[in-house]
């Protein structure tokens, strides 16, 4: 089948960026990006490409060559639905906040949504493509929405789960280590719908780098692929810890440990604590399908990554009330980032919305400094938290719009997102405008210690 238009659901982290490669690699394919979201489809079409609703280097110069030549952004899902041979659904798939598995289980209602709603609106052929990260046979339900429109219209149900991480998005749909591509490949109308999937990767990805499957392997594999990225973390912090207590330094044995080609160096930054919107997330989704089919070793082993990251969050925030004599109540305490990682906008299950959390609680004053998050993203992450009144976040935590601001008068500075930026900051100047004794938590192991210890800082950083 040749594909000439293209729909996605989900104008997203995943979505936008995906599709705006599509386009820019397949002028030949119309690619339309709807969601229900009207404030994020009109950013999307914001004349001004700067103002597109998602930072990710690079994104922006793809958006401009390829909006409204083949790329398009709309609200009108029925519509481009209707239009396209292949759809992408590329919606959001959040842990569950009720009922059965609440707070473990993937809350799948917008993927069911996004089913129904082409059950209902298809009139011809459709292949429908699992973006979205899902649980490991939930292209069986699809299916059975789907195939029960009674309309005959012929459905093929493809997974082709997505790598990319963010502040690297680009890079990484540009020159993928993998595409995994997982459909019915038992039947003819299955390869086919396989091989139109791969036909529109090939415009810029080798043959060698698309891996097709059956479809439960691929939806597994990358709920696999987040567990074992998150482990490795997990597991230099766990000994990021042991490190503090024995004077062995975390980079140190970082670096000799992943010299072992089997081991490998990658992914294995000690830190804060991971956030996202998808590590714990997906851990939590397979440790519920392991205990649901009754493997609980297994779902204990996976969820033990999950618990060392919490501690590990908790642990740097009660470390800087401990270091400044038990006590932060009335203090200021600077924040130095808060995305969950550098070169993004995003915040979700960010260490820095956890870490200051524990450290309203303690009665600290906080101020933040994040070069990409506005103050409005900022007291919505503290206001879902739901720890403290709305009013009390936006009285006890102020937010900035420098560093040097931010670290005017405080007592302490937690720099907690490794933004290059921070690396470059004036810290004698810095040094000087704080209260004494000066405290600094590197929680992302980005300063040069030994220089600001010379500056007079009383410097705690991870895993050393
Ligand atoms: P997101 O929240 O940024 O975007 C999802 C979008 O879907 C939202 O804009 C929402 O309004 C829209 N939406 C929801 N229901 C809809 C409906 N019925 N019709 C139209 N639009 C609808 O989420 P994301 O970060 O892009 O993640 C999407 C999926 O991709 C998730 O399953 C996630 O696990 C997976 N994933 C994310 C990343 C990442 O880096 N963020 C990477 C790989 C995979
Ligand atoms: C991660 C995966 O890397 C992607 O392959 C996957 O597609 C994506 O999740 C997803 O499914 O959503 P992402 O969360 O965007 O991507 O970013 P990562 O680079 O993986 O970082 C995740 C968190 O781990 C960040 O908070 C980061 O600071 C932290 N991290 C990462 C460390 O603390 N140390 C490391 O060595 C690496």
């Amino acid at each position: 089948m040749k594909i000439t238009n293209i729909c996605c659901i989900g104008a997203g982290y995943v979505g936008g960026p995906t599709m705006a490669i599509i386009a820019q690699k397949c002028p030949h394919i119309n690619v339309t990006v709807v969601d229900i979201n009207e404030k994020r489809i009109a950013a999307w079409n914001d004349e001004d490409v700067n103002n597109i609703p998602i930072y990710e280097p690079g994104l922006s110069d793809i958006v401009k060559e390829a909006r409204g030549r083949n790329l398009f952004f709309s609200t009108k899902v029925d519509e481009a639905i209707d239009k396209a041979e292949m759809i992408f659904i590329s919606v959001n798939t959040p842990t569950k906040t009720y009922g059965i598995g609440k707070g473990m289980a993937a809350d799948l209602k917008f993927i069911e949504l996004c089913a129904r709603q082409i059950a209902r609106v298809s009139k011809t052929d459709k292949i429908v493509v699992e973006k979205s990260t899902l649980p490991v046979r939930t292209a069986e339900a699809l299916k059975n929405i789907l195939e029960n429109t009674g309309n005959g219209v012929n459905f093929q149900i493809l997974s082709n789960p997505e790598f990319l991480a963010e502040g690297t998005a680009v890079e990484d749909l540009l020159a993928p280590d993998r595409v995994l591509i997982g459909g019915d490949i038992d039947t003819e109308k299955g390869r086919e719908a396989v091989n139109a999937l791969v036909s529109v990767y090939a415009n810029w990805v080798t043959k060698e780098h698309i891996l097709t499957t059956n479809v439960w392997s691929s939806e597994l594999s990358k709920l696999t692929a987040n567990a074992f990225l998150a482990q490795r973390v997990s597991s230099i912090n766990a000994m990021s810890e042991l490190c503090e207590k024995t004077g062995a330094d975390v980079n140190e044995v970082a670096k000799a440990v992943g010299m072992d080609s089997r081991i490998g160096s990658k992914f294995l930054q000690s830190s804060v604590g991971f956030g996202g919107s998808c590590f714990q997330k997906d851990i939590l989704n397979l440790v519920y399908i392991a205990k649901s089919f009754g493997l609980n070793e297994v779902a204990d082993y996976w969820e033990q990554v999950i618990i060392l990251n919490n501690h590990q969050k908790r642990r740097f925030a009660a470390n800087i009330v401990k270091t400044l004599f038990n006590t932060v109540s009335g203090k200021k305490i600077a924040i130095l980032g808060w995305a969950f990682k550098k070169d993004t906008n995003d915040t979700r299950e960010s260490a820095a919305i956890y870490v200051s959390d524990y450290l309203l609680n303690e009665q600290a004053e906080i101020v933040v400094y994040d070069p990409k998050v506005t103050a409005e993203q900022i007291y919505e992450d503290l206001d879902y938290l739901g720890t403290r009144t709305d009013s009390e976040n936006r009285s006890l935590v102020k937010v900035v719009n420098t560093a040097e601001e931010a670290c005017g008068n405080s007592h302490a500075v937690a720099v907690l997102t490794e933004w290059d930026e921070f690396k470059n900051l004036d810290w004698q100047q810095i040094y000087e405008n704080m209260l004494k004794p000066a405290f600094l938590f590197d929680g992302r192991r980005l300063l040069n210690k030994a220089e600001l210890k010379k500056v007079g800082f009383e410097v705690f950083v991870i895993g050393s």
